[in-house]
């Protein structure tokens, strides 16, 4: 473990350093810090963008200088993110907390060839276990069907799930649901543990979480044996930059040497230095400013919740949502508003936001749209809700709800049906047929089917109609409108 303080960040002033050395760069990258040479680069973000995008492997970064001892930078501040954390260890990732679903999900295929996954979990850890060839049995979340998404699952459903299906390599669940709606980790772990298998916690959603007492905690701190974390999406880092932790639990020594080997397998051998950076940065910052900033952005994010209440039009449906048996905690930092209730759909209430006043939300669906308050960042929450005062009504009987559908029934084990023969149909004639991909809204990106499910005419009508929807985007469709999909040959 590294000696280094919370407010040092040996990775970021390592790279600027060096960025500061007159090079005469003979290496990789091919801009090789000649902003005349890449005037477009150079305009992106400014010519320094170039010199901190350092060569992968440079010695007094991520390897050690001739004639040095000790850790290296990029080993010191992985020791920082793990103690951070709490984690017994901790890796960067530059693929997205995707990469790291990928790593557990070929990690765990060492323990077992079948293990149990929350139903609603992303695409990726559905994608990392086809390719790790791993059998899953699902544990069902509660659907809200008001606003027509998935939220956690309860300790029992786990329990159930875990019975019916011993022996697994794992049992593997998401939290927060993109609402913010936290499960209980540690009822969870406890449970989990009792069938003698680790917890895994997709907290992609969470990276923030534990760093301020008007946070919930995190799921490490509750138990979780590996958490996956978007360290950019609230945590302040840039996009892609992402950790994968390993906790101390009891399956800590058997699981280390196996993500190790999984995330080497998968890991660019070419890290962006920028993106590796802004991890660093971003655990510094957690660390020192916390105390003083995130309670100003918790009070900006219940600032704009409670005057949007106030005004009357929308509801903030976060007191509805506590009541659902899974949800043991709500994250603070996330703004979820009932547009349907104030009589436009949420990506009605979307388009008029970005439009007329610029202001850029996480998502919308049809029935609500999301906002959301990075740790350490605060909003003007006045202007928020006046913008929602301020939206139009629209015609909603003329446009009824888009319901969340029940999943298929499942036909085929999910890596059978993704690399059997396959075929091209129009959706209109796919209804009975078996999915060979996997196809969700996204966001959230919770496969709405699964290779080896059979699409129903509800699933195929809410991709369609999804897709359709002005912010529509189902990723895995063949075509923007999902006019056909893919299915196994008879
Ligand atoms: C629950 C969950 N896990 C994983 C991911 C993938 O994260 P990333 O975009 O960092 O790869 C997402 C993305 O939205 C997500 O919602």
């Amino acid at each position: 473990m590294t000696t280094l303080s919370h407010d040092r960040a040996p990775y970021a002033e390592a790279v600027a350093l060096n960025a500061n050395i007159d090079w005469h760069r003979l290496s990789v990258p091919g801009h090789q810090n000649q902003p005349a040479r890449h005037p477009g680069l150079a305009s992106l973000a400014g010519p320094r963008v170039l010199a901190v995008d350092v060569p992968p492997l440079t010695e007094g970064i991520d390897l050690k200088s001739a004639g040095t001892s000790g850790p290296t930078p990029l080993q010191q501040t992985l020791d920082l993110a793990a103690e951070a954390w709490g984690a017994r260890r901790t890796w960067f990732l530059t693929n997205g907390a995707s990469q790291g679903n990928h790593a557990t999900c070929m990690a765990l295929r060492r323990f077992a060839p079948h293990m149990v996954v929350q139903r609603s979990v992303h695409s990726s850890v559905i994608d990392g276990s086809i390719s790790a060839g791993m059998r899953l049995d699902f544990a069902f979340p509660s659907i809200d069907l008001v606003l027509g998404i998935a939220h956690g699952v309860t300790p029992d459903t786990l329990n159930t799930t875990l019975s019916e299906h011993p022996g697994g390599a794992a049992a593997y669940v998401v939290s927060p649901s993109y609402l913010g709606a936290i499960a209980d980790i540690r009822a969870l772990s406890e449970v989990a543990h009792r069938h003698g298998v680790p917890l895994v916690v997709d907290e992609a959603w969470g990276a923030h979480l534990g760093f301020h007492s008007s946070l919930p905690r995190s799921a490490l701190q509750c138990g979780a044996d590996v958490v996956i974390s978007s360290t950019h999406k609230l945590a302040g880092s840039f996009s892609q930059s992402a950790m994968l932790h390993l906790g101390h639990g009891p399956f800590a020594d058997q699981l280390e040497p196996e993500l190790e080997r999984t995330m080497l397998a998968i890991s660019s051998t070419s890290p962006s230095a920028l993106l590796l950076a802004s991890l660093d940065l971003a655990r510094r910052d957690l660390m020192i400013h916390s105390e003083q900033w995130m309670p100003r952005s918790v009070a900006s994010a219940d600032l704009a919740r409670s005057l949007i209440a106030t005004e009357g039009r929308f509801t903030i449906p976060n007191s509805r949502i506590k009541t659902f048996p899974d949800v043991y905690a709500l994250d603070p930092l996330k703004i979820v508003v009932d547009t349907r209730s104030g009589g436009i759909s949420g990506h009605g209430a979307r388009d008029a936001l970005e439009n007329v006043h610029r202001i850029h939300v996480e998502m919308s669906t049809d029935s609500m749209v999301v906002g959301l308050v990075g740790a350490l960042s605060s909003i003007d929450s006045e202007y928020v809700a006046q913008a929602f005062a301020a939206l139009p009504y629209e015609d909603l009987d003329a446009r009824p709800a888009i319901e969340l559908p029940d999943v298929g029934p499942r036909a085929m084990d999910i890596r059978e049906a993704y690399y059997s023969e396959t075929e091209v149909v129009p959706a209109s004639a796919a209804v009975g047929r078996v999915s060979a991909d996997s196809i969700a809204a996204y966001p959230p990106g919770v496969p709405n089917v699964l290779p080896g499910e059979v699409f129903t005419s509800e699933v195929l009508l809410f991709l369609k109609d999804t897709a359709t929807a002005p912010y529509g985007y189902v990723r895995g469709a063949l075509d923007p409108t999902v006019s056909s999909v893919r299915v196994v040959t008879h």
